[in-house]
């Protein structure tokens, strides 16, 4: 994939932060690791959040939070708004999921990962704590092939003509909730298969990309919107597409994403109105999963797995860290 000619050169972020953030996820993740399978998500959850803000604190960059921990009032750290860094930088907009599955992380089950996304400023939509229903298929397809317009039985069809093979012969990831039952049942009659996760749809989308590794062609279904910006950022660096509507069913709702500039409550946001411009997305792994695996401390020695994605260049970096000095990590 080429470098995307239609950023102009104000919306690229410097290259180095892309580095920075790996220390960023590294340091939530094993914060958040020290708790894992002890049962307290609140804990795991509150371990992430500290260790992901001391280190954006360090970073060189004038960064606003715009997708985090909740509103002001509601998250005294890591607040939609608060300004972080060093304020000597760009100016760059964050979107965080300091600990993505949290009870994943308390029980100690795959899939739990510590995630951030930075682009330029305005290039990340603020979006509210809300559910959002999310559609998204890896790279290599005609643009429009599946619609989140369209039934689950018109998209799985459409992407099996594109990928040349049979609907039963594609595989749906979808969220195991109660809410999707009619749509799982939708799924069932083409012939499809299933893959159902308990959390983490972040790693969820992001699985579409390379079906021929994760065996997922399709996500479907309604999960947390910050976490549709998240998997969106994702998405445009590796060539998938992606689109969201937020589910806004209460005036309550629709007020407060009005507040947050959601101008049009059923508006359908395509991936690149989700994330813009430049974007660099970094994952580090709790627990062990199918995108990334788990923290893991030795007697000498704490390993980490992260992935950062830059879209500009199309980039993804696999880094594997081993820690020596504890004391980093607040673990003398
Ligand atoms: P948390 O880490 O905040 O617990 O979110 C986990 C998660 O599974 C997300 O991946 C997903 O988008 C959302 O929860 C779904 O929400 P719900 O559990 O209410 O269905």
């Amino acid at each position: 994939m080429s470098i995307d000619l239609r950023i102009s050169p104000d919306q690229i972020i410097e290259r180095y932060l892309s580095m920075e953030l790996v220390r960023v996820t590294e340091r939530a993740a094993v914060a958040a690791a020290t708790l894992r399978g002890h049962g307290d998500e609140k804990g795991a959850d509150q371990a992430a959040v500290d260790a992901m803000r001391r280190e954006l604190n360090r970073l060189p960059i004038d960064g606003e939070i715009v997708i985090g921990e909740g509103e002001r009032d509601e998250a005294p750290m890591l607040f939609i708004g608060e300004k972080v860094g060093n304020r000597q930088g760009p100016k760059v907009h964050i979107a965080v999921d300091p600990l993505e599955g949290t009870t994943l992380c308390a029980k100690d089950m795959p899939g739990a990962i510590a995630v951030m996304a930075m682009a330029g400023a305005g290039q990340l939509l603020y979006a509210p704590d809300v559910y959002m229903d999310k559609i998204a298929i890896g790279p290599g397809y005609a643009r429009g092939v599946v619609d989140l317009d369209a039934t689950p039985v018109e998209n799985i069809q459409a992407l099996a003509r594109a990928k040349g093979c049979k609907p039963h012969e594609i595989s749906v990831l979808i969220m195991d909730r109660p809410r999707h039952a009619e749509l799982i049942a939708a799924v069932r009659k083409t012939g499809a298969s299933i893959r159902l996760i308990t959390d983490g749809d972040v790693a969820g989308v992001i699985l579409c990309t390379e079906p021929e590794k994760t065996g997922i062609d399709l996500y479907l279904g309604i999960g947390g919107a910050p976490e549709g910006v998240l998997a969106a950022a994702a998405l445009r660096c590796v060539g998938g597409q992606m689109q969201g509507r937020l589910i806004l069913d209460t005036e309550e709702k629709r007020k407060r994403a009005h507040g947050m500039g959601v101008l049009d409550p059923a508006r359908k946001y395509d991936m690149s109105e989700m994330a813009s411009g430049d974007v660099i997305v970094c994952a580090t792994g709790v627990t062990d999963g199918g995108m990334l695996s788990g923290v893991r401390f030795g007697p000498d020695i704490i390993e980490t797995e992260t992935i950062v994605y830059r879209s500009i260049t199309g980039t993804t970096r696999r880094i594997f860290g081993e820690h020596r000095q504890f004391d980093k990590f607040g673990l003398a």
